[in-house]
């Protein structure tokens, strides 16, 4: 029914929801200035989100009778979503949402694929559900970003 991709992906995107509801927990907490606040609670809302996102694709795991990892199995990718030093720089932390998001979008496109040839349509149904979300937080941000533009 499944195979070795469909799980190594879910298992991929279930740590990358939960490096992202890091990052975006610390950024949010970070940023200082009145031009942050509208990304601060855009990136609050959007931890709740990826936290589902995260629960989802590891019930998902359990269906398929694997399990998500725990901290040992982490591995930290996100380089460009680390809090700025200068914790007024709004622009840099879009610019790493932008950087996660599209990652995300990869991700579950190749997961939609893979579970597509391992004849899996929940698997893959889940993965078109949740690559809307991401590609949605994509438009957000790329609506910050523009204000940022000359
Ligand atoms: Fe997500």
């Amino acid at each position: 029914m499944t195979n070795e991709r469909v799980i190594a992906l879910l298992t991929a995107a279930y740590n990358d929801e939960l490096e992202t509801v890091m990052n975006y927990l610390s950024n949010a907490i970070v940023l200082d200035g009145v031009s942050a606040e509208e990304v601060k609670d855009s990136l609050d809302q959007d931890i709740q989100e990826e936290l589902s996102h995260a629960r989802q694709l590891g019930q998902r795991l359990k269906q398929l009778d694997e399990r998500p990892p725990g901290s040992f199995g982490f591995e930290a990718r996100q380089e460009s979503l680390q809090p700025p030093e200068r914790t007024t720089d709004v622009l840099s932390v879009i610019e790493g949402v932008l950087d996660a998001e599209n990652d995300a979008i990869e991700t579950y496109r190749s997961l939609i694929r893979a579970a597509r040839d391992a004849d899996d349509p929940v698997t893959e149904d889940l993965a078109v559900t949740i690559l809307a979300d991401e590609e949605a937080h994509r438009t957000e941000f790329r609506g910050f970003r523009r204000e940022y533009e000359d």
